[in-house]
């Protein structure tokens, strides 16, 4: 998403006298910008998965939300509905929902997340696992229909019922120019009276690289133009779990759908774990990206802990058996099983990170811990690099002092003035030879008090410009110290705005459409134009612009990224050092608002890149920043 602006605008805008220097010394690069330096980092929070980027329309689809009430789930045609637990589907499912029809017609319908989407000229593939009793052989329909019933966009019938569990699977096809419309839910109806099960429902729209069991397509799209290097997951608070019991147990997520359990997660709502371990491999492989892979570490959100020792062996065990099902080969146990799930080929993999947060851990057992784990894992695999989950952020005592970590996770969630405050001088005192930095969650909101605070609830998932400033300063420090800041990522990254834990968000969406929030562009502003070579930004004294900029070796094309966080217009004289020639005329790319302008569900596009040239006369030159504004200067030099 970029808009134009009139060349003419833009250099008028280039003639101002300047406020502010910078000096760039193009010819003395600072250091290497890391490669893999933009990620992102992802858990199952604000139906990021379930109700978001896995592309799974049925909610409730194993009827195991809610022990005592079929949720999601209603009854239509006068049908009957109870949760059945002496009719297991399997040993991962072990209960259905017994649907008593007394009429032609009656049957169930499910309400989707808040919808589902109905596109035109879409075939969307549903699977009903079901069983009839008293000689009930349907057939029964499957349709996508308004909430009220009153408008039926596809229907198929499906044959095959019988007294046996069978996977009874149809295509449901839209037609062409049909409007667009979340207002929907599937209903599932029978021809005859009678009693029927169904154990598991699920409905696809077509997925990204139409991967069965894959992810929605606009979501995709819009972070595969992130262009990410890495993917972080499985948390965040997801990997950890509320309890020992409720952490991701990523072999529980394999195989097929309706043989995975779900389990409870820490934001409030269970996680069908559709989204398994592979279906996050793929995800990465999908965007080009490698995955960052979190290990359960022993440590529990609610404070349980296991001892590091003996007790901590299964543990261990557990990690590494992980490991090898993303890198081992077809002959050992778990590369056998990658194979049989479909991925022979072993993933890559170089990082792994050893929990999440653990300085939450009072016990102070995450030393232990760690050192436990990082000798398990280098004693395997030595080439992995271990992340430590505590960084310099945190209080020394808590840190892991007994080993030396690879690399150390830091996460700031900041106010933009903070983040403004912090950003000139954030990483300047760091140790060179010291471990990498990961940035592995970082957000800047744009209110007094902090994300996790009861007065975020009920403001929007996604952030406005004011927060984009702020997250921009932060992102210009972290690329200025690249060559240390490795690897960094936003969190959270989406959110269904209709059901969401935590704000601020990177993405927003509902059942059917897609938002970038101005920190989403903000980002794809510098990772679109990342570099290899670090470049001082020397700003004159008192300069309220902030900065970085990059060069890229091969093509000598230097990326000046700028922020404004003032409501006024800034002139700034940039003088390029170490030039023999700079090309005529720049690309411009301008992210610019009111500190409170924002994107929504129903104005997506307000705030966008604008793209715009600018007149380069000499290799010093005067370029105005727009009021409250993010802006790359793409320039050619020799
Ligand atoms: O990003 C939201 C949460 O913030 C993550 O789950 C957790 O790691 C952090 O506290």
């Amino acid at each position: 998403m970029l808009r134009h602006l009139p060349l003419l605008l833009a250099t008028a805008l280039a003639v101002q006298a300047a406020d502010t220097t910078l000096t760039l010394d193009v010819a003395a690069p600072a250091g290497r910008v890391s490669p893999i330096h933009h990620g992102l980092m992802t858990e199952e929070i604000n139906h990021c998965y379930d109700g978001g980027l896995y592309a799974e329309l049925v909610r409730n689809r194993a009827f195991r939300d809610d022990a005592e009430k079929p949720v999601h789930w209603s009854a239509v045609g006068g049908a009957a509905l109870a949760l059945d637990a002496a009719v297991p589907l399997n040993s991962a499912i072990p209960g259905s929902l017994r649907v008593e029809v007394s009429a032609s017609g009656g049957g169930v319908a499910n309400e989707g997340y808040w919808g589902m989407p109905i596109t035109p000229a879409t075939r969307y593939r549903a699977t009903v696992h079901a069983k009839a009793a008293g000689g009930l052989a349907g057939p029964l329909t499957v349709s996508l229909q308004s909430k009220d019933g009153t408008v039926t966009y596809a229907s198929a019938e499906v044959r095959g019922l019988s007294a046996d569990w069978q996977a009874l699977e149809v295509t449901l096809k839209t037609k062409r120019g049909l409007t667009p419309t979340s207002d929907a839910r599937l209903v599932i109806s029978s021809s005859a009276p009678g009693t029927l099960w169904l154990g598991f429902v699920s409905l696809f729209p077509p997925t990204w690289k139409d991967r069965p069991n894959g992810l929605r397509r606009d979501l995709m799209q819009m972070l595969v133009d992130l262009k990410p290097k890495f993917l972080r997951f499985p948390g965040g608070n997801y990997l950890e779990g509320d309890t020992i019991d409720t952490r991701f147990k990523w072999w529980e997520t394999l195989g097929p759908i309706h043989e995975r359990p779900g389990h409870m997660g820490t934001w409030g709502y269970r996680s069908s774990d559709g989204m398994g371990l592979l279906e996050f491999l793929l995800w990465a492989q999908d965007m080009g990206a490698e995955p960052v892979l979190g290990l359960y570490a022993g440590y529990s959100l609610k404070g349980d802990y296991v001892k590091p020792g003996p007790d901590l062996e299964p543990f261990i065990q557990e990690a590494l058996d992980e490991i090898e099902y993303v890198i081992g080969p077809v002959t050992s146990k778990w590369g056998a099983r990658r194979a049989a799930d479909g991925h022979p080929e072993p993933f890559p993999l170089r990082y792994v990170e050893i929990g999440n947060e653990d300085w939450f851990d009072k016990s102070l057992s995450y030393d232990g811990r760690y050192a436990q784990f990082h000798d398990a894992i280098k004693a395997r695999y030595p080439h992995l690099k271990c992340i430590s989950s505590i960084g310099n952020e945190q209080p020394a005592r808590l840190r892991v002092h007994s080993r030396r970590p690879d690399v150390l996770d830091e996460h700031y969630y900041r106010n933009t003035e903070a983040f403004l405050k912090m950003s000139p001088h954030h990483f300047d005192a760091y140790d060179r030879s010291g471990p990498e930095i990961f940035v592995g969650e970082w957000a800047a909101h744009e209110t007094a008090f902090p994300p996790w605070d009861a007065k975020s609830k009920g403001l929007p998932a996604t952030p406005n410009m004011k927060a984009a400033i702020g997250d921009a300063a932060f992102l210009a420090a972290m690329e200025r110290a690249s060559d240390l800041v490795t690897m960094q990522c936003y969190a959270p990254l989406l959110a269904n705005i209709n059901g969401y834990q935590w704000r601020p968000d990177l993405i927003g969406y509902d059942a059917l459409r897609s938002f970038g929030s101005p920190s989403y562009y903000a980002i794809q502003l510098f990772s679109t134009r990342l570099g290899d070579q670090i470049l001082r930004p020397v700003f004159s004294e008192g300069a309220t612009i902030q900065g970085s900029a990059t060069r890229d070796a091969k093509t000598g094309r230097v990326f000046v990224k700028l922020v404004n966080p003032l409501p006024s217009a800034q002139s700034l004289r940039i003088e390029l050092a170490g030039v023999r020639s700079v090309s005529r005329t720049a690309k411009v790319f301008t992210l610019a608002g009111a500190e409170t302008a924002t994107n929504s569900i129903d104005a997506p596009t307000a705030v966008v890149p604008v793209a715009s040239t600018t007149r380069v006369p000499a290799p010093t030159f005067t370029y105005t920043l727009a009021p409250t504004s993010i802006t790359v200067i793409e320039l050619k030099t020799r």
